[in-house]
């Protein structure tokens, strides 16, 4: 139905004969000559319908509305002088219609397609309308070609592509399962995979040594910007290797991605340990397009005459006080904005800001009262401090300090506008604490399968492990760790993790035997396929590179999923709804 894709159209098939099919992306009536304007996959080009070369193309064009499909056949030609498009790639040229066959007619388009500002109602409604579009189609060319790319670093590297069930057990990654009732086990359930985690590591103990999946994850958790219930992973495992071996992997792997999609990265990303991300950037996931690192300054606090300040400094174990300058902050910011900046942190459970300006004359602030000549000099040597800068002041107990300044680093650096455009800043971020305590109660910072460095610790949240993440511009692209190989150990951990025995043996049973049977020393990541697409495409929502995402209420507009069953279906799978689930669904 086609000589040539629209693309392919330019001054070399000037005077041939050539037929185009697409849509229709907008017609023009020039005084009896229509202009078209035709879009297959990724390209338009102009049709010309003039009745003085024929009639019968013309009386078709009459008829033609957009998004019609068109196979049109005719002669290229050059444009005229000064009726060129730049813009376009076939700008140069038009085709002359002698042959215009209308194949299918399409009712007006819901929405201006390609309007991002369209209420997301709509676009997801008619998401295939939506995918229509130049912006969309080359998002997936770009989400292709990474995951082709991905395929071909690990398949040069020797790792062998495995699928992994779909229906299977629980497998803890930290959200809700998505379950599957069994027909033939009436009462019983299949979880959907939150990730390959366990089966990867069984095909560890096959000998399998090198293996990887682009996989299907499923996870029943809040919706943010970045994540889908359903999302993809490129998800590797690999046995007799340490924490280098797997992070040379994976920066290979990522290397080679970027490049293959155009883009430029290192070869090699920094490191930075967990506990320096936390206290200078207050996250796990710092970005590192910019600085605005926060500087420690308890101590100097402890010897301040401000009973709150000096207070908190008593117990630098529990708490924290962190300075974090803005260059030049002094000279750009209003009283308001100040004032404002203060309600923000307030929002994340700070009691206040605290700030000191850098004049000319010195420091200057509500604050410097309290404080010596001596420990005013060395606040301004500690966070070096220029005429012109100003530096806040966060207080209180650890996390909650880590939280809001972290957050207010993050604001700042938007408000600002100094994050740079287009760049990419890849950070590994290592040590992970093994757990954490929440509400008393002991959880896995990773997952239960990952490696402590060590078991003597005097406090549980002391114990790191060998897990590392990979973070993207302030985004967790990727995580992964050396896991458990040895039963004792695992069994050791559940323990430390309030899972008894028994129910250790109901749900991992198959692990720890598993583990019994020579499993060898191993480990692995996952990157998130969709945020890597996310990054690479430049878009702040992760539903524009999946291609029939759920809304943020985990739905798909499209479908109308999830939806009720009728009651035969239901009597099959031996459930019975309760009334109370119905009506509130
Ligand atoms: P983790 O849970 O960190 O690790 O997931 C790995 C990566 O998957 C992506 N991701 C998501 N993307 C979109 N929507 C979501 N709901 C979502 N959840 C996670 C993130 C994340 O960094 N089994 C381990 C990996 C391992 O240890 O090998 C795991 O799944 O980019």
């Amino acid at each position: 139905m086609r000589t040539h894709y629209c693309a392919e159209i330019d001054e070399k098939q000037i005077g041939q004969c050539v037929t185009v099919s697409g849509w229709v992306a907008s017609r023009r009536d020039h005084g009896g000559v229509i202009f078209i304007d035709l879009r297959d996959k990724d390209q338009v080009v102009q049709l010309v319908c003039d009745p003085a070369d024929n009639v019968a193309a013309h009386k078709q064009a009459e008829e033609v509305r957009d998004q019609f499909v068109l196979i049109a056949t005719g002669k290229v030609r050059a444009r005229g002088e000064g009726l060129e498009n730049p813009n376009l790639k076939t700008g140069k040229v038009e085709i002359i219609v002698d042959d215009l066959v209308i194949e299918n007619r399409s009712l007006p388009m819901p929405f201006d397609l390609g309007d991002e500002k369209v209420n997301e109602e709509i676009r997801l409604k008619y998401r295939y309308l939506e995918l229509r579009s130049q912006r969309s189609y080359d998002i997936f060319k770009l989400r292709s070609k990474a995951t082709i790319a991905a395929r071909n670093a690990l398949d040069a590297l020797d790792f062998l592509e495995v699928d992994t069930p779909i229906l299977t057990k629980s497998t803890p990654e930290g959200a809700r399962d998505y379950l599957v009732p069994s027909r033939v086990h009436g009462g019983e359930f299949y979880a959907l995979p939150q990730s390959p985690q366990l089966f990867k590591q069984l095909l560890m103990v096959s000998g399998f040594d090198r293996y990887f999946q682009i996989a299907k994850c499923f996870r029943d958790e809040d919706l943010r910007a970045d994540r889908q219930p359903e999302f993809t992973q490129i998800d590797v495992e690999m046995s007799f290797c340490d924490q280098e071996d797997v992070i040379a992997v994976g920066e290979k792997l990522i290397h080679d991605v970027f490049d293959k999609c155009g883009f430029e990265v290192p070869e090699k990303f920094p490191r930075m340990t967990y506990h320096e991300a936390m206290e200078k950037y207050g996250t796990d996931k710092p970005d590192m397009r910019y600085d605005l690192a926060m500087v420690d300054v308890i101590d100097i606090f402890a010897r301040c005459d401000n009973e709150i300040f000096s207070g908190i400094a008593k117990t630098p174990k529990k708490n924290r006080i962190k300075a974090l300058k803005v260059p030049g902050g002094d000279t750009v910011f209003s009283k308001r904005q100040m004032k404002g900046f203060e309600e923000y942190v307030r929002k994340f459970g700070a009691q206040g800001l605290g700030y000191f300006q850098m004049k000319e004359e010195g420091l200057k602030g509500p604050l410097i009262k309290f404080f010596s000549e001596e420990d005013i000099a060395e606040i301004i040597q500690r966070c070096t401090l220029e005429v012109g800068d100003v530096v806040f002041f966060g207080a209180g107990e650890k996390k909650t300090v880590l939280d809001y300044m972290g957050r207010f680093r993050i604001y700042l650096a938007e408000l600002m506008e100094i994050i740079p455009a287009e760049s990419f800043a890849f950070l590994w971020v290592v040590d992970f604490p093994m757990f954490e305590v929440e509400d008393g109660r002991v959880k896995a910072l990773h997952h239960p399968f990952t490696q402590p460095k060590s078991l003597d610790y005097e406090e549980i949240e002391e114990i790191e492990s060998i897990a590392y993440d990979i973070v993207l511009n302030g985004t967790e692209l990727g995580g992964g760790s050396i896991r458990i190989h040895r039963e004792a150990m695992q069994a050791e951990i559940f323990k430390l993790l309030g899972i008894s025995e028994e129910e250790a043996q109901e749900k991992f049973g198959f692990l720890l035997e598993a583990l019994k049977f020579g499993a060898p020393p191993h480990g692995g990541f996952a990157l998130g396929l969709d945020r890597m697409i996310m990054l690479m495409a430049g878009t702040d929502s992760i539903r524009d590179v999946i291609a029939f995402p759920k809304t943020q209420r985990a739905q798909c507009l499209l479908t109308q999923a999830p939806s009720p069953v009728d009651n035969e279906q239901l009597k099959e799978l031996s459930l019975r709804l309760r009334q109370k689930i119905q009506t509130e669904g």
